[in-house]
């Protein structure tokens, strides 16, 4: 479990499942993505999710906002967290810190909160020399995260993504890259 000043990171229970679906199925959430998931396979994906962390410790964690301030305290509102990314590409085999918070949970700065955490943990309890983070080029929600985040952009590191068609719109996905030393100078010079 990882906690920062205003969320908790924790495992998944089932009572996240109908929320989790919610978002899944929510075409603002889901508008870089190939399309929205049925509550069938959102189970199965947090089922997927779910497993990676018990087996390693890390991976996609449940985020409930813990904010007496908050009209959401108490509420899971989706997940962040890290993943390994196998399939191919130039910049595989990667660990990408990746983000999906249902639509009211925008707008409050808990993705980059939340990856700021998971990015320390990475580098630190687990040793990661550098963690990526992708996604569709117009994903400009996103971008501003990884932009928040330190992290930086090579255009000759533009790809397509295999699982996504060729003939998509989203095919083409920008990779930002976020070496060690870049997060630590970054976190040292931090007040
Ligand atoms: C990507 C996603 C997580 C970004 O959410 P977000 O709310 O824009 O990002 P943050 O949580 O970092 O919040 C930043 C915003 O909160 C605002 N904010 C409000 N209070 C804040 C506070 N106390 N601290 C920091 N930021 C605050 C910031 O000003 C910023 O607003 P802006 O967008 O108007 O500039 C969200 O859009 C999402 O879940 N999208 C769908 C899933 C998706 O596409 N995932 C990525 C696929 S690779």
């Amino acid at each position: 479990m990882l906690t920062t000043d205003r969320l908790l990171l924790r495992d998944w229970t089932t009572d996240d499942l109908a929320p989790f679906a919610d978002l899944n199925a929510d075409p603002d959430v889901m508008r870089y993505f190939p399309a929205p998931l049925d509550r069938a396979a959102s189970d199965a994906l947090a089922r997927r999710i779910r497993d990676r962390l018990t087996r390693s410790g890390w991976g996609l964690w449940a985020v409930e906002v813990a904010d007496p301030g908050s009209e959401l305290d108490g509420e899971f509102i989706g997940f962040t967290g890290l993943i390994r990314q196998d399939f191919a590409a130039h910049f595989t085999p990667a660990i990408e810190v990746g983000w999906r918070l249902r639509r009211a949970a925008w707008g409050h700065g808990y993705a980059t909160e939340a990856a700021r955490a998971v990015l320390h943990h990475g580098f630190v309890d687990r040793g990661f020399d550098e963690i990526v983070s992708m996604t569709a080029r117009g994903n400009a929600r996103s971008r501003a995260v990884m932009e928040r985040l330190g992290m930086t952009r090579d255009p000759a590191d533009d790809f397509d993504h295999p699982s996504v068609p060729a003939d998509s719109d989203l095919v083409r996905h920008v990779l930002y890259r976020l070496p060690r030393p870049t997060w630590q100078a970054a976190a040292v010079a931090r007040p």
